[in-house]
């Protein structure tokens, strides 16, 4: 007789010990009497990668975020087995996989100490409701282990102690800790005993992280569904742990330079009459900026792809306009396609069946910006083929050079979750599966999308692309904003926390809404978020626009004057911030660095959160606080000038830095070469006749690289680019400058002007290339100046 029709609860399940071993290239696969099996993929070195499965077969091995241009390859393999354990030995790591229960334990292959220990390890429970299992892995935590990433969590920037959840979700006016918020990036770094290591757990289900929070030595990750498939990446440091994710799941090509001008956007600047004034204000007051922005309201009843004839009667006229003066207009493009039969977007979609279906048949139907919509699939190819190529008016013939992605989470009005059920079906590229699958890469298939139709319309200029929501790898198509923040102080530091945990995520193209896109700033936190947004690689000021005007002249003529003269010191640094993306992109370095990722052996950087590295040699510190005249800082260790006042700081402790409304505190790394621009009202405005290089004395040696092409356009890809390296060295007496210089890239300018700052000597002879110079053609009053022709390969000044 049957008692009972439920299925049992079985509750935590683990591996058995294990009965089969089997090696094939680099994969090794251990399989467990009770039909686990874990598959080790050797893919560095320093990086391998764990794959589960508790059926005795895995699925399709598929992957939205591993970059194809991910490295591979390795030094040494070699597998022993001893009576407990497998050991697999790298030239930088040793795995033990223990026989009787199939827990991992991974050391230091130089000097054996411990790195990363499975506490339960693997196990899973079976979900009965949903089907599959609920993957979980918990590891040991070490001695004072901290842990760092994670994306956009607008928390403290060491994770320790706490939960989150990866789950993209629209977050209106999110507050601090509000989690999860509009990206799912689950990839941590953790740092113990000078030792660091990542984990990227690629799973698009929602996924949980659990940082000590729970059990205070314990760490552990678990998703919904899906296979436990994680990364582990080794450093030593922390920084090149960054790197190897991001060389995994891959970085952008290089932007227009414009896109790392200043962005002006609010919600929304309308009609066509309005967004002139604004444009016209920029350039009467002399703040220069690159990019306009229009929202929702330029479009008809907010139907993508159309635009207002009302309030936009001529589009490409008016864009063509925009550009003769210098700005670059972006337009928002949601996921959301407004049910209407006239509309040939939804006729199309409806025609090809390219919009999402629940599970028993009937469309996803869903509320957003427009009324009642359908949604494309993104992730099948036919549809983003289909999508990339609507962008053909908007790109090519009217001349819009950006677009900006947003509510792609996917966000849903008026429901509860906010986004689409979960029994929504997608194609997953030819793995179909419910949207708890697809949730995650939703926003990222969709700008991959819009990328490409950039790309191909946009050609042979580069594409720019802006996101809201994201899941690990996005960043190789887009760049992104932390989404509806909030006129606060906390938010402002908020937005310097999440810049640097994205670009330590490997997504550095981010910045947030500057001023705060819910409810007002007072001129003072306009004026100091500027300066924070500043050392941003995205810099745009964006606003609901339901409190008043957000632009840099909303406040008073003392905010306006604070607000030009930090967005001129942004296009001055334009070569350094482009240099700085330009090793993001080639070499994977994160543009932002914490403090922790440029000295992970000084324990006091473990828990800062202000301070910050931007790019190679500048030390930013906001002012978070209304009323301020400066701040209590920490300066990394090592030599440092003030920015403003050339002061020489030793670094190593915290100091008082001295910061009225009209400054906030930077440092520059002392030996520091920065290559500046002259101020130009948008990029392109100029010819560059002369590059400026800043060049920072030190006692010792420091290297400094200037990167440099067309600044638009792929050529630099076929070797027309020029990278400059700088060799600075310096004692009591003398400083001496080398140059290498590769590719074949002309710069229009023929001279540098070399600032020299800090000389602890009194200059008697300068020679460049072995010839003296006069110093009568040396300006050394006041501005210590000097002029080369920019070939040289060696300067030595002398005492
Ligand atoms: C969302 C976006 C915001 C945009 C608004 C209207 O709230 O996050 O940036 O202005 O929608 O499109």
């Amino acid at each position: 007789m049957i008692l009972s029709t439920q299925l049992e609860y079985k509750g935590d399940l683990f591996p058995s010990n294990i009965t089969n071993y089997k090696k094939d290239v680099d994969v090794l696969h251990f399989s467990t009497a009770n039909n686990v099996i874990l598959q080790l993929t050797v893919l560095r070195d320093s990086v391998l990668r764990f794959r589960y499965t508790t059926v005795g077969k895995f699925e399709n091995d598929f992957s939205y975020a591993i970059s194809e241009n991910a490295s591979s390859g390795y030094n040494h393999l070699e597998i022993t087995d001893d009576q407990e354990k497998y050991i697999v030995t790298t030239s930088r790591l040793i795995c033990h996989i223990h026989k009787s229960d199939l827990r991992k334990s991974i050391f230091d292959a130089n000097n054996k100490s411990l790195i990363c220990e499975d506490e339960k390890g693997f196990h899973w429970e079976e979900s009965y409701e949903l089907g599959g299992d609920i993957v979980k892995m918990s590891k040991t935590a070490q001695n004072g282990e901290s842990y760092y990433g994670l994306g956009d969590k607008p928390n403290h920037l060491n994770l320790k102690g706490r939960r989150f959840e990866n789950w993209a979700t629209d977050s209106y006016a999110y507050g601090k800790d509000t989690d999860p918020i509009y990206k799912a990036i689950p990839f941590y770094t953790a740092l113990h005993n000078n030792k660091a290591y990542g984990i990227f757990f690629d799973n698009t289900f929602k996924t949980y992280f659990d940082f000590c929070h729970e059990r205070r030595n314990v760490t552990s990750f678990w998703a919904q569904g899906g296979e436990m498939n994680y990364y582990f990446i080794y450093g030593p440091k922390m920084h090149d742990v960054v790197v190897n994710y991001t060389d995994l799941t891959g970085t952008p090509e290089l932007p227009p330079l414009w896109a790392l001008g200043y962005h002006q956007c609010k919600w929304s600047y309308y009609p066509e009459s309005n967004v002139k004034e604004i444009t016209a204000k920029f350039r009467e007051l002399k703040i220069p900026c690159d990019a306009i922005y229009l929202d929702i309201d330029y479009m008809e009843g907010f139907r993508c792809f159309t635009w207002s004839k009302d309030h936009f009667p001529d589009p490409k006229r008016m864009v063509k306009e925009l550009a003769d003066d210098g700005f670059k207009t972006v337009v928002i493009i949601d996921p959301g396609i407004k049910i209407d039969m006239d509309y040939s977007v939804f006729r199309e979609g409806l025609e090809k069946d390219y919009f999402c279906k629940r599970a028993d048949g009937p469309y996803m139907k869903g509320k957003v910006w427009p009324g009642e919509c359908y949604f494309p699939d993104f992730t099948r190819p036919e549809v983003r083929k289909w999508w990339a190529g609507l962008f053909k008016e908007l790109i090519e013939d009217i001349g819009v050079k950006g677009v900006w992605n947003d509510m792609n989470e996917p966000a849903v009005m008026d429901v509860p979750g906010k986004t689409f059920p979960n029994d929504v079906r997608h194609d997953y590229d030819g793995n179909p599966c419910s949207h708890r699958k697809a949730h995650n890469i939703y926003g990222m298939q969709m700008a991959r999308a819009t990328y490409h139709g950039l790309k191909k319309f946009n050609y042979p200029k580069r594409p720019f692309v802006i996101t809201r929501a994201a899941y690990s790898g996005t960043q190789r198509y887009t760049s992104t904003w932390m989404g509806d923040n909030v006129a606060s102080w906390e938010h402002l530091q908020i937005a310097n926390i999440q810049a640097q945990r994205l670009a330590l995520s490997g997504f550095s193209f981010a910045g947030s809404d500057i001023g705060g896109f819910a409810e007002q700033p007072n001129g003072e936190l306009y004026a100091r978020w500027i300066q924070l947004g500043i050392f941003h690689p995205f810099c745009r000021t964006h606003s609901s626009g339901d409190h008043g005007d957000q632009e840099p002249w909303a406040f008073d003529e003392e905010i306006t004057d604070v607000v030009r003269k930090f967005i001129e010191i942004r296009y001055q640094l334009l070569p350094y911030l482009y240099t700085s993306f330009y090793q993001y992109s080639q070499d994977n370095v994160p543009m932002l660095k914490s403090l922790v990722l440029f000295d992970q052996d000084d324990s006091q950087t473990h828990y800062r959160t202000d301070e910050f590295i931007c790019g190679n040699q500048l030390l930013i510190c906001p002012i978070n606080e209304p009323n301020s005249k400066g701040r209590r800082m920490y300066i990394p260790k090592g030599e440092w000038f003030n920015f403003w006042t050339y002061e020489l700081v030793s670094g190593g402790k915290e100091t008082w830095v001295d910061a009225d409304l009209d400054r906030m505190p930077i440092f520059v790394k002392a030996g520091a070469i920065i290559p500046k621009y002259p101020v130009q009202q948008y990029v392109g405005e100029k010819t560059i006749d002369e590059l400026t290089l800043d060049v920072y004395y030190k006692h010792g040696k420091e290297d400094s690289e200037l990167y440099e092409d067309a600044n638009d356009g792929f050529d630099y890809k076929k070797g027309r680019y020029s990278l400059r390296k700088f060799n600075l060295s310096g004692n009591d007496n003398k400083l001496i400058i080398r140059i290498h210089k590769r590719g074949k890239y002309h710069t229009s300018y023929k001279t540098f002007k070399l600032n020299l700052i800090g000389l602890p000597f009194k200059v008697k002879s300068i020679k460049v290339d072995n010839e003296y110079v006069d110093l009568k053609d040396v300006k050394f009053n006041g501005d210590n100046s000097l002029v080369v022709n920019k070939e040289v390969t060696n300067i030595q000044i002398k005492g």
